[in-house]
């Protein structure tokens, strides 16, 4: 039987910053599937989970905030939302908002988003403007056209409501686990996701569901790594389009993360992240854009500098779903082999003994 209704009707909802009054705007995302990896619990001598944020109904994290957003956005009588976006936020942005019936328009980056993303956009009937522009470009207009036009703005900067709505992902994995693992790697573009992931981790732990607290593991990837350099990088450079970001919304929420929790924000290289992207298909089963093998990326890296100690309990958070990004997926792929429509070609090509 499935009771799972999403998370403003779950038992999550008392965290949500929504009443009585706020009407629900769910494609029922949330519940995400929390995997053990034989391969890198070996790999590591930990206890290493995926949370499988790429089950959500857009095929990222990003539905947990973007329910509550829109939620309230309907019960304030909003008619059009907008949002900057490399690509993940404008299609969940969309998708709740034909949900909730109000019009969508996004900000993405031109040439910066993955084709997938931008079917998905398009087909939930958003109005999308591509910018002769970075990421950041698209979120100082966002923000700008917010603060002049009646349109509400739903990134996570400033916006509590999709940060409040991120932090389920901390409870589900307390709750599954009994426990806050040691170690949470996770990618990090905007900041809002290590931010309210590690909020989560401390409601829980205030409100006594949770003994310990886990060290935060931020990645970016290396040619767009402001966090790690301490500076904004003007033109960001990465093949993981989606954490594309120079000048991180919540910057100072990503780095009172790591500080509060002793943790580490460190960049990856592209080559890093493709192999730890190419890893999780082959050896777990899981396909990923490569974006979210970043927290794989960071762990590996780590593991093979001998900084990860054996026997901890480590969660990864796996952001968004691979189908989103083909291009990726066949980059430098072998073709498919060609033959004929006859058996007995086929148990040639693939070396079959009779
Ligand atoms: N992983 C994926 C797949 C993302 O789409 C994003 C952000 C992140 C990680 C990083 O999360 O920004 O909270 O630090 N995507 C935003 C977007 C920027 O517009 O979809 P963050």
């Amino acid at each position: 039987m499935n009771s799972w209704h999403g998370l403003i009707d779950s038992d999550y909802r008392r965290w949500l910053p929504v009443t009585d009054r706020t009407p629900t705007v769910s494609l029922h995302e949330g519940n995400t599937p929390l995997l053990r990896s034989a391969h890198l619990s070996g790999l590591t001598a930990c206890d290493v989970r995926l949370k499988i944020e790429g089950a959500n109904p857009t095929g990222s994290f990003k539905d947990r905030g973007m329910t509550v957003a829109l939620s309230r956005a309907a019960e304030d009588g909003a008619e059009l939302v907008i949002c900057a976006s490399t690509g993940n936020t404008s299609a969940s942005a969309a998708a709740y908002a034909a949900r909730a019936g109000l019009s969508a328009a996004v900000l993405v980056p031109r040439g910066g988003v993955a084709l997938g993303k931008l079917g998905q956009a398009i087909r939930y009937g958003a109005r999308i403007v591509e910018v002769d522009g970075t990421f950041d470009a698209c979120l100082r207009i966002a923000r700008e056209l917010a603060a002049h036009h009646p349109v509400a703005l739903v990134n996570s900067v400033g916006n509590e409501l999709r940060l409040a709505g991120q932090r389920t992902v901390a409870y589900e994995i307390v709750d599954a686990l009994g426990e806050a693992p040691d170690i949470h790697c996770l990618p990090v573009g905007n900041g809002g996701n290590v931010t309210a992931t590690w909020q989560g981790y401390r409601t829980y732990h205030s409100a006594g569901r949770a003994r310990r607290l886990p060290r935060m593991w931020g990645f970016q990837a290396a040619g767009a790594a402001p966090l790690v350099h301490g500076e904004p990088v003007s033109r960001p450079e990465t093949l993981a389009s989606a954490i594309r970001v120079g000048n991180p919304a919540t910057w100072e929420g990503a780095i009172t993360a790591r500080e509060e929790s002793g943790g580490l924000v460190a960049a990856v290289t592209d080559e890093q992240i493709l192999a730890a992207y190419r890893l999780l298909g082959r050896r777990d089963g899981v396909f990923v854009e490569p974006a979210s093998a970043a927290g794989v990326a960071g762990l590996l890296d780590h593991h093979e500098r001998g900084l990860v100690a054996p026997g901890q309990s480590i969660v990864i958070t796996l952001t968004g779903n691979g189908l989103k990004d083909q291009d990726a997926a066949l980059r430098d792929s072998e073709p498919p082999t060609r033959t004929g429509a006859a058996a007995s070609e086929v148990a040639r090509t693939l070396s079959l003994t009779p």
